[in-house]
């Protein structure tokens, strides 16, 4: 037994102990933790039984297992049974074949298989006053325990969005639920433990239920009822008695039924809530609802219910104002201080009848006045009116706000001041990153690329949270995968949406621009938005070693691939139909959105790198036949592009930023032809005076089309631009999240447009992907993907001294860092977890690295060095886990 070497951290399907697992072999992962550098785990042992003693109902043992995999093990015990708990421990032995402890003990809990369902889907019918909207019902029902309750289990969810409360208090602190899926399609449904909230004798239960996403507006052309015209519950109750039996109560027509307070709830317009419509104690035993309506019973299917995959959506964090101000047209204003994505929660103490309301916008115009012309149709409007029987406190229950300031009317000044909090609400993401440099602007922008994730993932990527969209645009999320899944663990997430893309996907392989597809039936497959079906499950894979993912969205993304290919009378060529182009660019035409590169090569490079990343895919996966003939086609679409789009001597046709970025990130040039095309790129940059004309579709590979040719401190100069156009001019100008355009405000404080102008859209954000990779310098080996062995190689620049970044991985924390000291020798420091190893690139540093040292030591000389190679980019040192320090003067 190694006192040094322990398993730590367990996992199943990502989630620490999670309940309402629908795999039915969920992947199991876990951490090791050693002193010492090096560490390895050569073998382990996992066991899995529904007794936490793991004595006589073990229902998987795999023995000693020779094995170096940590992560991703799939269960391959007995049949799992639904509505049980599994409990797992792990041991493993180290590369001495030293064995740690057993783990503490973790659980995954299986949810409710669609064959247990015996409740009923109940909607409310109540009238609703002629051309007001339609309030949000209450249901509930009341019901008796015989006895000590040892555990209990609820299953719920709704068409529509649902709160559930037993006995008075939630059921727990999901927000959203069910949250948004391809609802034809796929229904989650979410599992709470409501063991403590159950008494003996008389309960009850509660369940809220809205429009949301299945029924209230969505999409910038007003539709409703986009799901169904009926809002509806389902939920069932399993208890479990300490005498062994159990009970089962579902949503049946015993049910009953009434309108409240919450007079209008909608995603884009907000809430009204009149507070003197509050039906108390409806959520308590004692209730009598004798006034209360039957419910109906709905006949809708059941079939299409799934165990929620993505992790819930919560308040993650509380934002106090940082000012209150009037403005110059006299409106009284909260500053958020933080452009934000969630609600205000305010108390307030107002006459009764007294009607309270909250408008939310992003930023100030030019006079410094409200602005909402942003929001377009989007009313973004809190209105509550007060009872009037002293303080109350409200929050919304299905609206969210995209919004940094907060018009206040209805409330006396003084009572603004620390009774109005910012609730910060998204899918409640695993925060997996850090990042410093010695810049502060530069910082900022990496906090601001955070925010819009923050503001973006709340369940699905969206474009934007504020105005009448916020829908799951495939290319944005395409576009910004990368670096959410440096800066949080986005995998359940994108596991999640991905089913829906699947499922939403036409019968040719089409993608529709939005997942869940709510737009107009030809609104699909465009390029580099479509792609999303391709980039982001093997963006996820590579990030995460997740081959499931792959497994799970093989035949979509072979469906992608194929859509395109029969787009024309070219199959290698994609230039037919319709193409946002290089979005929002700034070579674009006067009064157009779509940037100048030519659309046919933008769907052509495309083409070629999703067919590179379905071969290589197919090769993971074991399908040598399919690899074989997608790695053909790819070298097709390749000869094809090469053939209309590029010049005999390697210039490509289009002098656009845009069409050499992608031209170099994705090969596509004659290797000969690239370091020229290189410096062709860097000079356009040069004529452009260090500044970008790129759109969605070009800025992510810009700076990497750069430095990978060895153009690093032109790459540096476009990160650190703070002219506009440039991410750093944004922040000058005060930015806390990224904008959609580079000049959403302009130098003289005017606006873009209104039609089209949102402060919180993730899509060039995308930059950091590039801090962490190349400036920071943490990569995956895609060979061993998830991080399994890393590369690290940072990159200089003289125009800072210090760039440190950090990545929690599957395996543990990764660290990468470099500073250069005042007397101008250079630290690089990393850290390396357990059971992995890593290639660091010394940059600088030359020859057989006798100039460098280790915390202090020779390199010859220091510990967990596999071993030195010279090279081009700089020192290569091939190492095994552990924190190390190396020193040394550059060449
Ligand atoms: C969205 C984008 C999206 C685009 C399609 C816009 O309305 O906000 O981010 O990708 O349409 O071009």
């Amino acid at each position: 037994m190694s006192p040094n070497w322990n398993v730590t951290d367990l996992r199943c399907e990502y989630k620490r102990n999670p309940l309402g697992i629908g795999e039915r072999e969920p992947r199991l992962s876990w951490k090791l933790k050693s002193s010492e550098r090096g560490a390895r785990q050569s073998a382990y042992q996992v066991q899995v039984s529904t007794d936490n003693d793991f004595q006589s109902a073990l229902t998987w043992d795999t023995g000693k297992t020779a094995s170096d995999q940590s992560v991703h093990i799939p269960y391959g015990g007995d049949p799992v049974q639904p509505r049980t708990r599994y409990y797992y421990r792990v041991k493993a032995w180290n590369a001495q074949d030293e064995a740690s402890d057993w783990s503490e003990t973790a659980y995954w809990e299986t949810g409710i298989d669609r064959s247990e369902w015996t409740a009923q889907w109940i909607t409310a019918k109540l009238p609703t006053a002629e051309g007001a909207p339609e309030p949000c019902h209450q249901l509930r029902t009341a019901f008796s325990l015989k006895g000590p309750v040892v555990s209990a289990r609820l299953y719920a969810t709704a068409l529509g969005l649902y709160r559930v409360y037993v006995n008075g208090r939630p059921a727990d602190d999901t927000l959203f639920a069910p949250g948004w899926t391809s609802y034809k399609h796929r229904l989650q449904v979410q599992t709470y433990d409501v063991t403590s909230l159950l008494l003996e004798g008389a309960n009850a239960i509660g369940i809220m239920l809205g429009n949301g996403w299945f029924k209230g507006n969505l999409g910038w052309v007003d539709e409703r009822n986009l799901y169904g015209e009926d809002r509806a519950a389902l939920a069932q109750l399993h208890v479990r008695y300490a005498d062994g039996s159990e009970d089962v109560l579902g949503t049946d027509d015993a049910w009953k039924a009434s309108a409240g307070p919450l007079l209008m709830s909608e995603i884009y317009h907000g809430e009204t809530y009149d507070a003197r419509l509050e039906t108390a104690g409806w959520l308590g035993a004692g209730y009598d609802d004798a006034g209360w309506a039957p419910v109906d019973i709905l006949d809708y299917t059941k079939e299409i219910l799934v165990a929620q995959e993505n992790d819930p959506t919560r308040a993650i964090q509380e934002i106090r104002p940082v000012s209150r101000f009037t403005t110059p047209s006299g409106d009284l204003v909260l500053d958020m201080g933080q452009n934000m994505v969630g609600w205000v929660r305010f108390t307030v103490d107002v006459p009764a009848g007294t009607t309270v309301q909250l408008n939310h916008a992003e930023v100030l115009d030019k006079e410094g006045n409200f602005y909402i012309g942003n929001l377009r149709k989007a009313k973004q409007t809190i209105t509550y009116i007060s009872r009037g029987d002293g303080p109350a406190t409200y929050e919304p229950y299905f609206s969210f706000q995209g919004f940094r300031y907060v018009r206040v009317t209805g409330v006396p000044a003084e009572q603004l001041d620390g009774n109005f909090v910012g609730v910060v609400i998204h899918t409640d993401m695993e925060p997996t990153s850090r990042f410093r440099t010695s810049n502060e602007l530069l910082n900022k922008l990496q906090s601001n690329i955070v925010w819009g994730q923050k503001g973006n993932f709340l369940d699905i990527p969206t474009d934007c949270p504020q105005r009448d969209e916020r829908l799951g645009w495939t290319g944005d999320a395409q576009v910004f995968v990368r670096t959410a899944a440096f800066n949080m663990n986005v995998a359940p997430f994108f596991t999640k949406w991905l089913k829906d893309l699947a499922a939403e996907q036409l019968p040719d392989g089409g993608v529709p621009f939005v997942i869940p597809h709510v737009l107009k039936p030809d609104s699909h497959s465009s390029a580099a938005w479509g792609d999303a079906a391709v980039i982001c499950p093997w963006t996820i894979y590579e990030c995460y070693g997740d081959t499931r993912i792959l497994e799970n969205q093989y035949e979509s993304m072979q469906k992608w691939i194929g859509y395109m290919r029969s787009q024309g009378d070219n199959e290698y060529l994609w230039n037919t139909g319709f193409h946002f182009g290089d979005w929002v660019a700034l070579d674009a035409k006067e009064g157009s959105y779509i940037g100048a590169t030519p659309r046919d090569l933008i769907a052509t490079a495309f083409y070629a790198y999703s067919t590179q990343l379905l071969a290589k895919t197919a090769r993971v996966l074991n399908k040598a036949e399919d690899a074989a003939g997608y790695e053909e086609l790819y070298e097709r679409i390749v000869e094809a592009f090469r053939q209309e789009f590029v010049t005999p001597n390697g210039r490509v046709a289009s002098p656009t930023q845009t069409a050499y970025a992608l031209a170099l990130a994705f090969d596509l040039l004659e290797e000969r032809h690239r370091p020229r095309a290189a410096s062709i790129l860097a000079e356009y940059i040069q004529e452009n005076k260090g500044r970008l004309t790129t759109g969605f579709v070009g800025t992510p590979y810009l700076c990497h089309a750069l430095s990978r040719y060895g153009y690093t401190e032109q790459a540096y100069g476009l990160v650190l631009q703070q002219e506009y156009p440039s991410w750093l001019y944004s922040v000058l100008q005060g930015a806390t999240t990224i904008w959609e355009h580079w000049d959403g405000i302009k130098p003289d404080g005017t606006f873009w447009s209104d039609d089209m102008n949102s402060f919180n859209h993730y899509a060039y954000g995308s930059i950091g992907d590039w801090l962490y990779q190349v400036a920071a310098g943490i990569e995956t080996d895609p060979e061993r993907p998830g991080y399994k062995k890393i590369r690290i190689a940072p990159t200089l620049t003289s125009s800072l001294t210090l760039v440190e970044a950090a990545h929690d991985s599957m395996y543990g924390e990764i660290a990468s860092g470099w500073e250069t000291l005042p007397d101008g020798r250079i630290v690089v420091a990393v850290t390396i977890p357990a059971n992995t190893e890593a290639v660091v690139t010394l940059p600088g540093a030359s020859g057989t690295g006798s100039g460098v040292h280790e915390s202090g030591t020779p390199l010859a000389e220091a510990s967990g060095i596999l071993s030195v190679q010279p090279s081009a980019a700089g020192l290569q040192v091939e190492l095994g886990s552990g924190t190390y320090r190396f020193e040394y003067a550059t060449a």
